[in-house]
């Protein structure tokens, strides 16, 4: 009787469990999102990111987070204004808000700050032996035009949330293609 093929094959450090589907057993790439409340713009980077990701059949690739520098808003939902946009726009904003913890430096592989005050703040608390890459996510917007920021809409008009989700639609898509070229 002939011998079953083994369906695993192990190349170098990577184990298949088949070898159509090489990527699904790499650990995923951890992703958090950083803005200072955790309920308008890095709840909506998250679910931006996740979007693209699902969009592209690369969801299992990667995990991703969000929270805040700052501890006002723990424990609530996302902002009824920056989900309610979200909505209309196709997709869903989830979660409660957290604050950054020096841990995240550690679980997550990539911490991506909104704004530079937002990436000051992350610096800063950043323990010495922290293994995170820390990035600003306006410096993948193909049309930043020289603006590193995304703009804090929270004592804003209506308008600026259509104005943020433009910008971290554009900036997560292509934040996400850098980290799936880098991780080939
Ligand atoms: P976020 O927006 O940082 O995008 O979540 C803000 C939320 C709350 C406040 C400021 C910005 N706040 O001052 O309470």
């Amino acid at each position: 009787m002939a011998e079953r093929p083994d369906s695993r094959v192990t190349r170098g450090h990577l184990h298949y469990g088949r070898m159509n589907e090489p990527s699904h057993s790499l650990p995923p790439i951890r992703v958090l999102f950083v803005c200072l409340g955790n309920i308008c713009r890095s709840p909506l980077g998250e679910a931006l990111f996740n979007h693209h990701a699902e969009t592209g059949g690369l969801a299992e690739r990667f995990r991703v987070d969000s929270a805040g520098t700052a501890a006002y808003h723990v424990g609530e939902p996302p902002d009824r204004r920056s989900a309610e946009t979200a909505r209309r726009r196709g997709v869903r904003l989830s979660g409660r808000a957290r604050r950054l913890e020096p841990e995240d430096y550690f679980d997550f592989d990539h911490i991506v700050a909104m704004d530079r005050e937002n990436l000051a703040d992350i610096l800063a608390a950043r323990p010495e032996d922290g293994t995170a890459t820390i990035h600003l996510l306006r410096s993948f917007d193909p049309r930043a035009d020289g603006d590193d920021d995304v703009p804090d809409p929270y004592y804003g008009g209506p308008e600026g949330f259509d104005h943020v989700h433009d910008i971290v639609d554009r900036s997560t898509r292509a934040l996400l293609a850098h980290l799936t070229r880098e991780s080939r």
